[in-house]
């Protein structure tokens, strides 16, 4: 599968269609999280599969076990190809999401990339979400290949902090995109230096013809 995922954090349906349409020799993967789910619901959901490509929704589902395990529910119904709950739910809220049969990909958030955190913590937390049975984590470059090696080379490690330029936002942890690729990210997820940039699909370009 092709190696960058691309972040649609857009608020107008016809931006996503039109993402998508001039993206697609690019992309495999497209991440839908509050931004677009919230407005287009599963039409956005629709008119990826439509495409022929798979969906990672980024909902970061971080509540009760028994809500966990039912919106894991929900989101199987959906034919995502990925979601995420995030760590800080804790051993039986990761154990309820895993639980679920015939389930997706689970993905969990170590720590957010827009936070500062040591490599203990995040190391703990990815190993708290391998000992639960989650296929993978959400973390920064920094930490990518001393999770591979703590977790093993199968465990997922998904890295979204990537950034051409020194970042002037709220990314803390970042790096370019061929240091994560580099040090063993299976996905670098990609959103506004893309979407911001005056000519998305010729960043976006240059980018694959840098990293695949
Ligand atoms: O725009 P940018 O490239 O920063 O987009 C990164 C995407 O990855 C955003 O949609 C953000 O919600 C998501 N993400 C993140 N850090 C995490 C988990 C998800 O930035 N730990």
């Amino acid at each position: 599968m092709k190696k960058i995922i691309l972040a649609l954090d857009v608020c107008d349906f016809s931006k996503v269609e039109e993402l998508v349409r001039e993206t697609i020799p690019y992309i495999d993967i497209y991440k839908v999280g509050p931004v677009s789910f919230l407005r287009c619901g599963e039409k956005i959901i629709r008119t990826i599969k439509d495409s022929g490509k798979e969906i990672f929704l980024d909902l970061k589902f971080y509540d009760i076990p028994a809500t966990v395990k039912l919106s894991v529910k929900s989101a199987e119904e959906l034919g995502v190809f990925s979601l995420t709950v995030h760590s800080m739910g804790g051993e039986d809220m990761l154990m309820a999401a895993t639980s679920v049969k015939n389930r997706t990909k689970i993905w969990a958030v170590t720590v957010l990339t827009s936070q500062v955190a040591t490599k203990e913590e995040v190391i703990r937390r990815a190993k708290l979400a391998k000992n639960c049975g989650v296929d993978g984590v959400i973390s920064s470059p920094l930490e990518i290949a001393l999770i591979k090696k703590e977790c093993g080379k199968e465990f997922d490690v998904v890295t979204p902090g990537i950034r051409l330029e020194k970042p002037d936002d709220d990314q803390k942890r970042v790096a370019s995109p061929e240091v994560a690729i580099k040090e063993g990210a299976d996905f670098i997820v990609i959103g506004r230096p893309i979407l911001n940039a005056v000519n998305p699909v010729e960043v976006l370009r240059n980018i694959y013809d840098r990293v695949g």
